[in-house]
C-alpha cells in the first residue's frame, strides 16, 4: 500500500496516512473509552470523507483535514456507514465548510431516512442510486457492501479498489482506554484465551475490548455472522474501523473474525439468556396476556 505500518514515532496530534491517499483524522481520547476515527481520502483534486464525527469532534477533525494542505472545497461526497451522531453529528459544520452544491452524502436508504434529520442541505444519494460504487475521476473506486443489522438495518462497509482498505464503521470496533492506533497482534495472539495478561509483552490486550463491544452493539450473532462472511468476500489489506484500532494485515483480520465469529451472546441472545421472553410460546399466549390487564 507504499505506507508503512506502525505505532512508533506517531504524532497523534498530527493527521496520519494509513495507505496512499487515505488519512485518519480522528484524535487520542485519553479520556473516553470510545474512541472515533473519521477518515479522509485525497485523491488528485477530489476528496472523500468518511464517518465524519460528532459534533464537539468537529474542530479537531477539521484541523486534522487541513493538516494534510487539502482545501474544504475539494471535498465532493461524505459515506456515512449508519446514522449515529458519533459519526453523523457534524454533518452541518461539514456542509457548511464545505460549500458545494454538489457535495453528495452517501449512505444506505435505511440510513437515509434518519440522515435527513441532522438538518442537511446537500442531496441524499442512495447505494442503489450509485450502483454500490463511487468513482474518482482518477478512476478509482469505493465499493459498498451491505451488512445489513451490523449494527443498523442499512450498515454497509467501503472498500478502496486502489489500496485494499476497507472501511467498517462499527464493525471490528473497540471499547477500552488503552489505545494505539495501529492494532499489534502475533500468531500466538491465535491460541491464546487469556486475555488479562500478556505472554508475549504487550502493553494490553486489544481482544476484551473488541469482544465488548460487538456483544454490545450488534443486534445478534446472525447478523454479525453475516457481515463477517461479507467482509470474507472482500479483497482487503487492511481494516479501518470507526472506533478503536486499525487493523492493519489480514492476518490479524482473520485472528480477530475468528474470535467474533465464535462469539456467543451477542446483542439480543445476551438479554434473552437473562429474561423470561425466551419462553414466549409455552406459556399463555401473548394476546391473551395483553388482553389480561
Ligand atoms: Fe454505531
Ligand atoms: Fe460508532
Amino acid at each position: 500500500m507504499g505506507v508503512k505500518i506502525s505505532n512508533l514515532n506517531l504524532d497523534y496530534d498530527r493527521a496520519i496516512q494509513i495507505a496512499d491517499g487515505i488519512y485518519w483524522i480522528g484524535f487520542y481520547d485519553v479520556e473516553s473509552g470510545l474512541h472515533c476515527n473519521p477518515y479522509l481520502i485525497i485523491d488528485g483534486e477530489e476528496a472523500v470523507v468518511i464517518d465524519g464525527g460528532s459534533r464537539p469532534d468537529f474542530p479537531t477533525v477539521m484541523m486534522k483535514l487541513l493538516q494534510t494542505g487539502l482545501q474544504p472545497s475539494s471535498i465532493t461526497a461524505l459515506i456515512y456507514h449508519h446514522y449515529d451522531p458519533d459519526l453523523c453529528g457534524s454533518i452541518p459544520n461539514f456542509e457548511d465548510i464545505i460549500d458545494r452544491e454538489d457535495l453528495k452524502i452517501i449512505s444506505d436508504k435505511e440510513n437515509n431516512m434518519f440522515i435527513r434529520h441532522y438538518a442537511i442541505s446537500s442531496k441524499l444519494y442512495s447505494l442503489e442510486m450509485l450502483k454500490h460504487k463511487f468513482r474518482f475521476s482518477s478512476g478509482r473506486q469505493l465499493l459498498f457492501y451491505n451488512t445489513p443489522y451490523a449494527h443498523s438495518a442499512g450498515s454497509f462497509i467501503t472498500l478502496d479498489s486502489q489500496t485494499g482498505v476497507l472501511f467498517t464503521s462499527d464493525l471490528f470496533g473497540s471499547y477500552g482506554k488503552e489505545w494505539e492506533l495501529f492494532l499489534e497482534m502475533e500468531l500466538e495472539c491465535r491460541e491464546c484465551n487469556d486475555y488479562t495478561q500478556c505472554r508475549l509483552g504487550h502493553k494490553y490486550c486489544p481482544i476484551p475490548g473488541i469482544i465488548k463491544f460487538h456483544r454490545q452493539i450488534f443486534t445478534s450473532k446472525r447478523a454479525l455472522r453475516y457481515a463477517l462472511e461479507t467482509i470474507a468476500k472482500v479483497p482487503l489489506n487492511l481494516i479501518a474501523p470507526q472506533h478503536g484500532s486499525i487493523i492493519p494485515d489480514v492476518e490479524s483480520v482473520a485472528l480477530i473474525a475468528e474470535k467474533l465469529v465464535a462469539l456467543e451472546r451477542v446483542g439480543i441472545d445476551r438479554i434473552l439468556e437473562r429474561t423470561s421472553i425466551k419462553d414466549v410460546g409455552n406459556i399463555t399466549p401473548l394476546t391473551e396476556r395483553i388482553k389480561r390487564k
